[in-house]
């Protein structure tokens, strides 16, 4: 942790920081950010006003995970789900939201030294929107801190079926399917062709809202992950929710299916 980055975190944060352990910090956090649509509802708002206030939360928790030296934080933005099961003017107003967000936020993203990756079957939104994703990407692309990784479209069962077919097509395309036949797909193999191949496994997924599901998230990538779930909305979600769930993750004692837990965390 550099002292510069430090200082820029909250009184509150820094005092909840003081109780943390600097070389126990998670390697990968990934979040599934939720309640929006419940934080709206409670003030008799529409919910497009959750998804609004959801940006400012996640801009807390960027900066804040980036200014304690967290190598990688995902965050599910959008789901596939999402996509067949809400009102189009939902989905058109999170995709306009997200526009937005990616040209307000490249400035931060760019004075907090994070680079901005993606996830998901990115290739199905609309062009305008990956075009922006695109630049926002490119724009951060030499920042060497925090790796912020936005799934969006995004659905676990879908990466897995992506996955097979890939390894399918690299064999086919290497001597046939009869070298698939002879060649033992190994859980290596299925990492390397994850849509997630940049990032070591996260070790902390945090889930905002109280709903105990993994909806569909990394479900290979969590296998060994520490599930840490507040009731805390996601709009009223920020650093210092986020340190202290830090906090609560260095008091579990990881066994990764043995009986002690590993000196060094898994990737
Ligand atoms: C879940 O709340 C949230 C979403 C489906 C969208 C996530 C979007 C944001 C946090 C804001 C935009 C983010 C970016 C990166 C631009 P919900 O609507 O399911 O809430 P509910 O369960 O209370 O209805």
């Amino acid at each position: 942790m550099r002292t510069k980055d430090i200082g820029r975190l909250s009184h509150k944060e820094r005092e909840i920081l003081s109780h943390l352990d600097a070389k126990r910090l998670p390697h990968h956090i990934a979040v599934i950010m939720d309640g929006n649509g419940r934080w709206a509802k409670k003030r008799h708002l529409p919910r497009i006003a959750g998804h609004k206030r959801g940006v400012e939360a996640v801009r807390s928790v960027a900066t804040t995970a980036a200014n304690i030296g967290i190598p990688s934080l995902t965050l599910y933005a959008f789901s596939v789900e999402n996509w067949k099961r809400r009102p189009k003017t939902e989905v058109t107003f999170l995709m306009t939201l997200l526009k937005t967000y990616l040209k307000q936020e490249v400035s931060t993203f760019n004075d907090n030294n994070i680079r901005l990756e993606y996830i998901g079957r990115i290739h199905e939104l609309p062009l305008d929107v990956q075009q922006v994703m695109n630049w926002a990407k490119d724009a951060t692309s030499q920042n060497t801190g925090m790796v912020m990784t936005l799934a969006l479209n995004y659905g676990s069962r879908s990466e897995l079926a992506d996955a097979f077919n890939a390894i399918v097509e690299a064999a086919a395309n290497n001597g046939g399917l009869e070298h698939l036949r002879k060649k033992a797909i190994d859980e290596e193999t299925i990492g390397k062709y994850l849509y997630t191949s940049h990032l070591p496994d996260p070790d902390l997924v945090i889930r905002t809202s109280g709903e105990m599901r993994l909806s569909n998230f990394l479900l290979w990538q969590l296998a060994y992950a520490e599930i840490y779930v507040t009731e805390t909305l996601w709009p009223d979600f920020d650093g210092k929710h986020l340190l202290t769930a830090i906090a609560d993750f260095q008091k579990r004692e990881r066994r990764f299916g043995g009986l002690v837990e590993k000196a060094e965390h898994s990737a």
